[in-house]
C-alpha cells in the first residue's frame, strides 16, 4: 500500500469521529435525562440538524402530539393475518445491500425466535400493531419475507411511472413461482440507485397502493420504495445526508448505521410505507384529512421524527455506536438501524422504542 492511501485510509477511518465530533458541539444534553440504554459502548444525543426540505411533506408534519390531527378510521380492513412479503429487486442490487433490508424486514416479527435487545424493530411495530379494524382484529406483528424476484435486465426501463411500477408486479407474478397471494401477500419494489420515478425526490420517497385487476388481474396491496443514493440522498437518505444550503460551521448529517447512505436511509422509508400499507391497504382505513387521493397517514404524522424531544429542526433523541453511526433499534443478527417513528392511535402522538418515558 503506497503512502498516500493509507493517508485517504486514516482520513476515512477517522470521517465518523470528525463528523460526530461536529454533531456534538451542537447537543446540549439535560444531565438528569433517564436512560434506557446500558451499553456503555452507546451514547444518547439529539442532534439539531438542518430540517427535512421537502414542500409536500413538511406541510404534513405533525411533531410530538397535537389535538388537531384527526386520525380516522374508515371502515376498510388492515393487514390482520400474517403479513407475506414479496419482494422485488428492480435493476442491479448488491448482495450486502440486500441482506441489509432484509435483515431490517426479518426483524419486525415477533415469532423470531432469537429476540434482539430492546429498544428493537420488533418493538418498533408494536406501535403499527396498536391499528385494528371493524371487527377489532389488529394488524399482525408476524411478517416474513414469502418470496423474491430478481428483475435484473430493467423489464419496463430504468424509468419507471405510478402505472408501469404495476407492470413490474405482474411480470413477476407470472412468472412462477412467484405466487399471487391474495390473503396474505404485499409486494414491495424496490429499485436500484439507477432507475427514476415519476415524482421521487420531488414530492415522494416512496409509496404505497392497490394494484388494478385491469393491469395485474388481481388486487393486490403494494409498495415502492427506491434507492435515492445517488439522486437524492438530502431528501429520501435524510439524515444520512442533509440540504446543502446550511453550509460549514453549522450541524451536519449523521453518519448512517450500515454505512450505506441510500440503503440506510431507505430502510426508514420501507418501515413508513409498510406501516401504512398495514393500516390502509385499501386506502379506506386508517388516514387523517378529508381527501382520500392525498392522504395523511400513520408514518406522514411522524417524518423526520426519530426519539424524544424532536421537532423544531431536532430529530429527537437517538443514538450512537464508537463509531459514531447513528440508530434508534437493534434488528436480528446485531443489526441497527434508525427507523422513523409512528404515530400511535393510543397515545395520540408520535411514538417509539426508544421512547425516553
Ligand atoms: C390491539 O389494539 C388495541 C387497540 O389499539 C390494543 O389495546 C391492544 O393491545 C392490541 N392488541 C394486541 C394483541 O396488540
Amino acid at each position: 500500500m503506497s503512502p498516500p492511501n493509507s493517508l485517504l485510509l486514516i482520513l476515512i477511518t477517522l470521517l465518523p469521529q470528525l463528523l460526530s465530533l461536529h454533531i456534538e458541539a451542537s447537543i446540549e444534553e439535560p444531565d438528569n435525562v433517564q436512560t434506557l440504554n446500558t451499553n456503555p459502548n452507546t451514547k444518547k444525543f439529539n442532534p439539531k440538524i438542518p430540517p427535512l426540505k421537502k414542500t409536500l411533506s413538511s406541510s404534513k408534519r405533525f411533531e410530538g402530539s397535537s389535538d388537531f390531527v384527526n386520525l380516522k378510521y374508515h371502515m376498510g380492513p388492515v393487514l390482520s393475518s400474517p403479513i407475506n412479503i414479496y419482494l422485488i429487486w428492480y435493476g442491479n442490487w448488491k448482495q450486502p445491500q440486500k441482506l441489509l433490508i432484509k435483515d431490517f424486514l426479518l426483524s419486525i416479527s415477533t415469532t423470531n425466535r432469537r429476540a434482539s435487545p430492546a429498544p428493537s424493530v420488533s418493538d418498533w411495530w408494536r406501535t403499527v400493531s396498536l391499528y385494528t379494524d371493524q371487527t377489532g382484529a389488529n394488524i399482525s406483528r408476524t411478517v416474513s419475507i414469502a418470496g423474491e424476484y430478481n428483475d435484473l435486465r430493467y423489464s419496463h426501463g430504468t424509468h419507471l411511472t405510478r402505472l408501469s411500477v404495476q407492470q413490474v408486479i405482474a411480470t413477476a407474478v407470472k412468472t412462477k413461482p412467484f405466487p399471487v397471494d391474495h390473503r396474505n401477500g404485499i409486494y414491495l419494489i424496490l429499485t436500484a440507485d439507477d432507475v427514476t420515478m415519476e415524482d421521487f425526490c420531488r414530492a415522494v420517497c416512496g409509496f404505497h397502493y392497490f394494484t388494478f385487476p385491469s393491469m395485474v388481474g388481481y388486487t393486490l396491496p403494494y409498495a415502492w420504495v427506491g434507492n435515492s443514493g445517488k439522486q437524492c440522498p438530502e431528501v429520501c437518505a435524510y439524515p444520512f445526508a442533509v440540504p446543502g444550503y446550511m453550509g460549514g460551521g453549522g450541524p451536519g448529517k449523521l453518519s448512517p448505521p450500515n454505512g450505506d447512505v441510500g440503503v440506510d436511509g431507505m430502510v426508514s422509508v420501507i418501515g413508513h410505507e409498510l406501516a401504512e400499507l398495514s393500516s390502509n391497504p385499501l386506502v379506506n382505513a386508517w388516514y387523517a384529512g378529508e381527501d382520500p387521493t392525498a392522504p395523511t397517514e400513520i408514518g406522514d404524522l411522524c417524518e423526520g421524527l426519530y426519539g424524544t424531544g424532536g421537532g423544531g429542526g431536532y430529530i429527537g433523541e437517538v443514538m450512537k455506536d464508537k463509531e459514531g453511526r447513528t440508530f434508534n433499534v437493534n434488528g436480528r443478527r446485531g443489526r441497527r438501524f434508525l427507523l422513523q417513528w409512528i404515530w400511535s392511535p393510543v397515545l395520540k402522538a408520535c411514538a417509539g422504542p426508544n421512547a425516553l418515558d
